[in-house]
């Protein structure tokens, strides 16, 4: 493979934390003393009692199957929120910690470490009036405001296990992530503001509850003060309860193992699977990864542009740079409004240093051509980040020469709900870039490529990519169900934790993601099961049956591509393809919208029932013309059906 080589310049060799030589000798440590080096590393935190055991972690593996535990530091007493906060106040109390930038360019304001503990504080004497202590569960459905941290910052410091859901998710959705940790806490706001336009987060809080119950309180933040149904003994505003509240509140001394947070994430089957991260070896994990993936400095301004209901947002807008001690931008809009230079005009306005997104967001802008881009300066950027799915080599060029004028390096940052943190990804002063490469693990980071049957791949290869030891930001289980934990990431590779990702390594060494084998398609970075948006479809009274696959999309990576079979009867029309886009974004969320419905009178199964989604994928990606084996179909001629009115044609 003769990629381009993009290598390390002597400026960035030189001002960076790591340079080459550097890495190679931290890395070589890491992996080969691991014990060694995180017990040096762990002290990047504060710890009420230090710990004197580091590493704890099985995979199981043939021997033992069942005993997958994972322990860090297991003997630390800590606290997340003391560690983004509290220790930061005798030194830079006055420095800002977040810049909003709010949906319309004329709102903004910054947050200092101080003005960020009052606020986090009063919050969570409102949370602890409410009945919320350690170990309890606070669902958090919030719109990309300064509230949304601190929402989840006052629980760090109570002790209490949040669950952020992303704020476009359906009600729904949103009753399921609810019911799925057992919260009786809600905190939201009165509306969203995305775009120019409102999101009904209370009134969403409202259809959840109605149809699972359960909860006990709901704490609203007037964002858009737009009038919205209060339940007396159930609701609160922020504003009236953190009157009634002082600024004075303890962090909870915590355990290393004790939980962080909840995040539910979609797999290959069944419902999202609520993902827990805990609080040592996690936070130890987010933090490192921020200073030395994006080289941060003091005094650096740092911005990632998710959003806090992903994990994106949890790690690099939250806890990470908090941990550090850093100032982080959190933006409320969307990359095109007011218009397609709103991204390079916050970097402006805010003189951003260090600049963190997607390559849907990429995509799209770059679809709107260099003018927008170029009339801005950019001229504090440093530094670029891209995360989410593989980064194609041409989107990778226009981010460097067009966005950094040729002049920032780009770190393309591979990783997963599940990893908590970065895992493969070039070091700016030290790892040279090939666009569309994630490069090089990080520190303690074992991947492997292994074939279909495990075997671990040497050299060049392409395969499955294994994690082979643990790491400190790993996932400990899936709430309530360490069996489905042990089943999902620990049985296809007996003794490794699988990723879901195919991969391929060159023989630098570099990794190359190949995106997901398993039922899980990318949708503008957003992971969405097949299965999940299948039982959407066929939940509408007039839907038999439903296959979901995805397919090359030019902006979203991947695009979301229905078979529905019909009732029988019903007959197939526009107002009804319409009619099923409605009903899945109402079921789920607009990020689940199909993008190509095909009617399909049969689906092509194997004579034992099974969908065979191997076909289906070629026809939705329009290469009917390599379907591979077919003898094994029950029906062939459904197969001749379904090309003939394929939806996507070159
Ligand atoms: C999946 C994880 C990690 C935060 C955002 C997504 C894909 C993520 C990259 C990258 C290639 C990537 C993988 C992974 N992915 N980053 N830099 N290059 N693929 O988190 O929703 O848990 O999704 O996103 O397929 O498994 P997530």
């Amino acid at each position: 493979m003769d990629a381009k080589l993009y290598p390390v310049s002597q400026d960035w060799a030189r001002r960076a934390h790591v340079d080459e030589a550097k890495y190679q000798l931290m890395y070589e440590r890491s992996v080969k003393d691991p014990e060694g080096f995180w017990f040096e590393h762990g002290n990047r935190i504060d710890w009420f009692t230090t710990y004197s055991q580091v590493k704890n972690t099985s995979f199981g593996g043939p021997g033992s199957p069942g005993e997958v535990s994972i322990r860090w530091f297991e003997d630390g007493v800590t606290n997340v929120a003391y560690n983004c906060i509290d220790r930061h106040l005798a030194t830079r109390g006055d420095q800002v910690a977040i810049i909003w930038e709010g949906d319309d360019p004329s709102e903004s304001k910054s947050i200092t470490y101080r003005e960020l503990h009052d606020e986090v504080a009063r919050m969570a004497n409102v949370l602890r009036n409410r009945g919320v202590g350690k170990g309890d569960t606070v669902t958090i459905y919030m719109p990309m405001i300064p509230e949304a941290a601190y929402a989840m910052l006052a629980c760090a410091r109570l002790g209490a296990i949040h669950s952020v859901v992303f704020g476009g998710f359906s009600p729904d959705s949103l009753a399921d992530r609810i019911s799925g940790c057992g919260s009786k806490m809600i905190i939201t706001a009165d509306e969203g503001l995305r775009g120019g336009r409102t999101v009904p987060l209370k009134a969403n809080v409202d259809a959840a509850i109605a149809k699972i119950g359960g909860v006990d309180h709901v704490v609203v933040v007037r964002r858009t003060g737009s009038p919205v149904e209060m339940e007396p003994a159930r609701d609160v505003y922020l504003h009236d309860a953190a009157e009634q509240v002082t600024t004075e509140c303890p962090c909870e001394k915590m355990n290393a193992e004790d939980p962080l947070f909840i995040l539910f994430t979609s797999g290959s089957t069944g419902k999202p699977k609520g993902v827990l991260h805990t609080t040592g070896g996690y936070l130890v994990h987010a933090s490192m990864t921020h200073e030395y993936v994006f080289d941060y400095h003091d005094g650096d301004v740092y911005w990632c542009t998710a959003d806090v209901g992903w994990v994106t947002g949890h790690s690099y807008i939250v806890y990470g740079p908090l941990a550090n001690g850093a100032t982080t931008l959190m933006f409320e809009g969307v990359p095109t409004y007011p218009s397609v230079s709103r991204f390079w005009e916050v970097v402006d306005k805010h003189q951003v240093n260090i600049f963190y997104t997607a390559p849907t967001a990429i995509r799209a802008l770059m679809g709107a051509g260099e003018e927008a881009v170029k009339k801005t300066s950019r001229r504090s950027l440093r530094l670029l980040g891209s995360v989410g799915e593989p980064i194609n080599p041409e989107a990778w060029e226009w981010y460097h020469r067009v966005v950094g004028d040729g002049r920032c390096p780009i770190v393309d940052t591979w990783w997963q709900t599940e990893t908590g943190g970065i895992m493969i990804t070039p070091l700016p002063g030290a790892i040279a870039q090939k666009p569309g490469s994630a490069t090089r693990p990080f520190f303690g980071v074992v991947p492997q490529v292994v074939d279909a049957e495990g075997k671990v791949l040497e050299g060049a290869c392409e395969g499955n990519l294994v994690i082979a030891e643990s790491w400190p930001g790993q996932m400990r289980t899936v709430f309530g169900d360490h069996q489905r934990f042990i089943e999902t990431y620990f049985s296809a590779y007996p003794g490794k934790y699988f990723t879901g990702d195919g991969c391929r390594r060159d023989e630098d060494g570099y990794y190359w993601i190949t995106g997901r084998v398993d039922d899980v398609i990318n949708v503008s970075g957003h992971r969405m099961g097949t299965a999940e948006v299948e039982s959407a479809l066929v939940a509408h009274p007039k839907v038999s049956e439903a296959a979901v696959v995805g397919y090359p999309h030019d902006i979203k990576g991947q695009g979301i591509y229905a078979y529905v079979t019909l009732m029988s009867g019903e007959v197939f029309t526009d107002d009804l393809r319409k009619e099923l886009v409605t009903w899945v974004r109402k079921e789920i969320g607009p990020i689940a919208s199909p993008d190509l419905i095909q009617f399909a009178p049969g689906l092509p199964k194997t004579r034992s029932g099974k969908i065979m989604r191997r076909i289906l994928r070629k026809i939705a990606e329009d290469e009917f013309g390599s379907l591979g084996d077919t003898s094994t179909l029950a029906e062939p001629a459904v197969v001749d059906d379904l090309i003939a009115n394929r939806q996507n044609r070159a």
